[in-house]
């Protein structure tokens, strides 16, 4: 079983020699102004979630974008603060963007490109030539960002997500020594979807500056050969799942990303959160009702009108269950610059309007939706408090909303209710597996979860809770590095 001291004793005998560097556009700790006050939010993102507690195991230095309007104002001249602030592990680096950088590359070509075009969940990407252009350019910025920081060090670069996709080739281009590493966190599509991308050749180029490539699940892998095999010229070897290209080796293997499972489970059995659960009770109005939640950043792949449709369908094909039942919708606010993301917050608060005047009672509304960033505290007392737990993305990398909600039910209580479009779903197979566009059979599922008897919930949620327990984010990292550490060795 990994742990975080046996990781931090894997890295301490093979990296001892190298710099440990993480490149990501989202920063794992946001510095805000609240008034004339500093603030520190923790972004909802799974890539950061899984990879702080690795950072602060490994030590080293974390490159990515400074997003905050605090954040200029901690940094040292270097642009590095210590983190995490209340006991610091590991640097982060911070790259500063014009508006227009952050617009032509986030918005644009990462968010309204390469999103939709790797999620089937019928949002079309954008192509748009000046987006691409910024791309380029922002890649160069974090690759200069890297190489300043190795300086003529031995160095590891583990590049995160499809924000980067050029990185590893401008850093080997700068220093061929340098070892890279990129996680590509969401899927990967089939090699039809992904043509539709008029600089895939560049992308893959990209990409394929890598040593190690790593996806969440084998599919992902062989999606990728594929795409590789049909759009440029490169040698693809099926059994080691390897590609050469340009007279380089790149390994495409799958390493399922998990959470700290150790230390969320003992935070979920704290005092803080017994105390939070009573009081977001309170808050929220709930008596004795049974209690469904979900728990999204606002994203048009999380299923979240499809939830709230079959929560529509259960109550009008089972009245029994209406001021019995609630489902409680928290959700963050992301990339609302976007339309996309704009009309979708639209269609929820409009969903959410519809079923509580057609089902509330007086007061009592089925539906309670929260439409802001809570601290990890309440999050976690809101995963306590679900009977039921809902996670119905019509396509996602991995999740790990899902995998967090396993690991905070130590007392082995709770119906997880998920889409098998996660890459969690491979994993997590005692939960009740849904279709979201399956509205009635998905209504069906919800009254499942609900009747379900306890011993038949200790019994999955048992089973669920040791696949997560050995599948920690340890593990995950531990793989990893230990592949990489043999490009360091040229085994
Ligand atoms: C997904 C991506 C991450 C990203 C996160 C939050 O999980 O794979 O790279 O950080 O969404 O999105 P945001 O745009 O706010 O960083």
């Amino acid at each position: 079983m990994w742990t975080k001291e046996s990781l931090d004793a894997l890295v301490r005998e093979k990296l001892s020699d190298y710099l440990f560097v993480v490149v990501s556009n989202r920063e794992p700790y946001i510095h805000t102004f609240s008034g004339k006050k500093i603030n520190v939010e923790i972004p909802p993102s799974g890539l950061t979630v899984a990879l702080d507690p690795v950072m602060q195991a490994c030590g080293g230095t974390w490159v990515a974008h400074g997003s905050g309007n605090a954040d200029k104002r901690v940094v040292d001249k270097d642009n590095k603060v210590s983190v995490p602030p209340a006991n610091p592990r590991y640097a982060l680096k911070r790259v500063w963007l014009s508006k227009e950088e952050e617009i032509g590359y986030y918005y644009g070509f990462a968010n309204s490109a390469l999103w939709p075009l790797c999620h089937i969940a019928y949002t079309r990407p954008v192509f748009v030539e000046s987006d691409w252009n910024t791309y380029k350019k922002v890649n160069e910025i974090f690759a200069q960002s890297v190489i300043d920081e190795i300086g003529d060090r031995k160095a590891f670069v583990f590049i995160q997500d499809y924000h980067l996709a050029l990185l590893s080739r401008l850093i080997k281009e700068r220093n061929p020594n340098i070892i890279t590493a990129q996680f590509w966190h969401i899927p990967w599509p089939n090699p039809e979807a992904f043509r539709r991308c008029p600089w895939q050749e560049e992308i893959l180029s990209g990409l394929l500056g890598n040593d190690l490539l790593g996806f969440h699940i084998r599919h992902h892998c062989n999606n990728f050969l594929e795409t590789v095999e049909r759009a440029i010229e490169a040698r693809v070897d099926r059994e080691r799942y390897q590609v050469t290209f340009k007279g380089k080796r790149t390994a495409a293997w799958p390493f399922p990303i998990s959470v700290d499972f150790e230390a969320i489970s003992r935070e979920a059995a704290s005092k803080e959160v017994a105390a939070e659960m009573r009081m977001l009770k309170a808050r929220l109005g709930l008596g004795r009702e049974m209690i469904g939640a979900g728990l999204d950043r606002l994203d048009y792949t999380k299923g979240i009108p499809d939830r709230l449709r079959a929560m529509d369908r259960f109550l009008e094909k089972y009245p029994r269950y209406r001021k019995r039942v609630v489902f409680i919708q928290a959700g963050v606010p992301s990339r609302i610059r976007i339309p996309q993301y704009k009309r979708l917050n639209e269609e929820i608060d409009e969903l959410v309007e519809q079923i509580n005047w057609k089902y509330g009672v007086g007061e009592w509304k089925p539906v309670i939706y929260l439409r802001e960033h809570l601290p990890p505290t309440t999050l976690m007392a809101l995963r306590r408090l679900a009977d039921f737990f809902v996670v119905s993305s019509l396509h996602d990398g991995m999740n790990l909303v899902a995998k967090e909600y396993v690991a905070s039910r130590f007392d082995e209580k709770g119906v997880l209710i998920l889409s098998p479009f996660t890459g969690a779903a491979r994993e997590l197979t005692d939960a009740l597996l849904i279709n979201p566009y399956a509205t009635d059979h998905f209504a069906e599922a919800i009254r499942a979860a609900l009747e379900m008897p306890r011993e038949e919930q200790q019994r999955r949620m048992r089973k669920m809770r040791e696949v997560v327990r050995e599948n920690n984010i340890y593990k995950w990292a531990a793989d990893i590095i230990t592949e990489l550490v043999k490009f360091g060795s040229g085994e």
